[in-house]
């Protein structure tokens, strides 16, 4: 069967990968710490499931309108006046099928052939396969990791040309743990505004924040960000609702009704009773977020400390999401039993075999030198993961 150009252009993602691998080794019988996951490892909260047993019970298991429920549309518009001082209407949100599916329909919406979309690295594994499947261009712009990886106007600047369109910008981020702050975020905007780009601000991570900073994002800036500016987010992370699938995005009322449109043809609307939960977890109490942000809060201090003991591994600590990306470059080139380790694959692969710890190599991000630790596991597993890594590194 001949399948389609297009697919020739992406790969398969490298994180799933090594999670695969790692599951493989586990059903095997061996003893895995997994810092490879990115999602929390808490439980949905109770009174979020009630919700949707309670929407199954009252036979809620139809078709709703496509971009979601108005009550979760109107939750959602609830939630960013409340948490980010935004206003927003209904009709210029629209539910999706997690936060993966408001980008991918995004890149589908705004972008062809001919667009080029500035994607900083280290970057989100999926940003650029969803810009080559929409036929456009993404144009990977590294940043430093002096900067905190963050992108620099200099840098967005001498990036963009007259086929720019768009940034994708994501902060927290996945995979650094870097936040932009609102300064930073102005001087951005300078160049924003002056190259006339489009803005998708990825804002999945944005309740999991430490040192009791405040978020913020382009659109928060004044109405000529907010114009421009498409926000995405979702249940996922914030409610430990990874597998109910629900995300959303808000933004100008036109490329709405071109997403609406898209989910009409494509998905249609996504899991009528995921959404009652969905409101349910937007509108009631949200302590659970703040018990779980003081968790994964312990858990980056204890993991970035021990890594920084490390001899010749350099990390900062990180300021959001639940990841922590230290570079190991200066273990490339070294000789491990009859091999040597390269790049940050190697190195991922050495970890996996010999220490029995998963970790996703930088390569998956754009950043050769890093690996990526997701710390939603244990302190107990951290723990014993560091005491192996170690171990392992000192024989390198
Ligand atoms: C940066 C970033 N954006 C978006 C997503 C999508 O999350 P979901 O589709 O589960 O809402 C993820 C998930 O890993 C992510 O890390």
């Amino acid at each position: 069967m001949k399948i389609a150009e297009r697919i020739g252009q992406i790969k398969p993602s490298l994180t799933l990968a090594v999670d695969a691998k790692a599951k493989a080794m586990k059903k095997s019988g061996l003893d895995i710490v997994s810092f490879g996951v990115g999602e929390p490892d808490f439980d949905t909260p109770e009174h979020i499931k009630e919700a949707a047993i309670q929407a199954l019970r009252e036979g809620f298991t139809k078709y709703t309108p496509v971009s979601g429920i108005d009550e979760l549309k109107e939750a959602v518009v609830f939630r960013f006046k409340e948490d980010l001082g935004l206003d927003y209407k209904a009709n210029e949100v629209v539910v999706t099928c997690g936060g993966k599916h408001a980008l991918y329909n995004i890149a589908q919406a705004l972008w062809g052939p001919g667009d080029d979309v500035i994607v900083p690295a280290p970057y989100w594994v999926s940003y650029p396969p969803m810009i080559l499947l929409a036929g456009a261009n993404p144009i990977i712009v590294p940043t430093q990791e002096e900067n905190g990886f963050k992108l620099t106007p200099e840098e967005l600047k001498s990036a963009v040309t007259a086929r720019t369109r768009a940034i994708i910008l994501n902060s927290p981020s996945n995979p650094t743990g870097s936040v932009y702050s609102r300064k930073e975020l102005e001087a951005l905007g300078k160049v924003i505004l002056e190259k006339d780009l489009t803005v998708v601000s990825d804002d999945i991570y944005d309740k999991i924040l430490f040192d009791n900073q405040s978020f913020s994002n382009l659109a928060m800036l004044d109405s000529r960000f907010k114009e421009r500016t498409i926000i995405v987010n979702g249940a996922s992370k914030t409610y430990a609702m990874t597998g109910w699938r629900i995300g959303y995005l808000a933004g100008p009322a036109e490329i709405i009704k071109a997403i609406d449109m898209i989910q009409s043809h494509s998905t249609s609307n996504p899991t009528s009773i995921a959404q009652k939960a969905s409101v349910a977890a937007l509108m009631g109490p949200q302590d659970f977020v703040k018990q779980m942000v003081i968790e994964f809060d312990r858990r980056r201090v204890y993991i970035a400390e021990r890594l920084k003991a490390l001899p010749g591994v350099k990390t900062t600590l990180p300021q959001g999401a639940f990841y922590i990306f230290p570079a190991f470059s200066s273990y490339y080139g070294r000789k491990a039993g009859d091999r040597i380790l390269k790049n940050s694959l190697d190195l991922a692969d050495y970890l996996l075999e010999k220490a029995l710890i998963a970790v996703v190599p930088g390569a998956a991000f754009g950043e050769e030198s890093c690996v990526r630790f997701s710390y939603a596991t244990s302190l107990m597993q951290i723990e014993k993961g560091m005491d192996r890594l170690e171990k392992v590194l000192r024989e390198l």
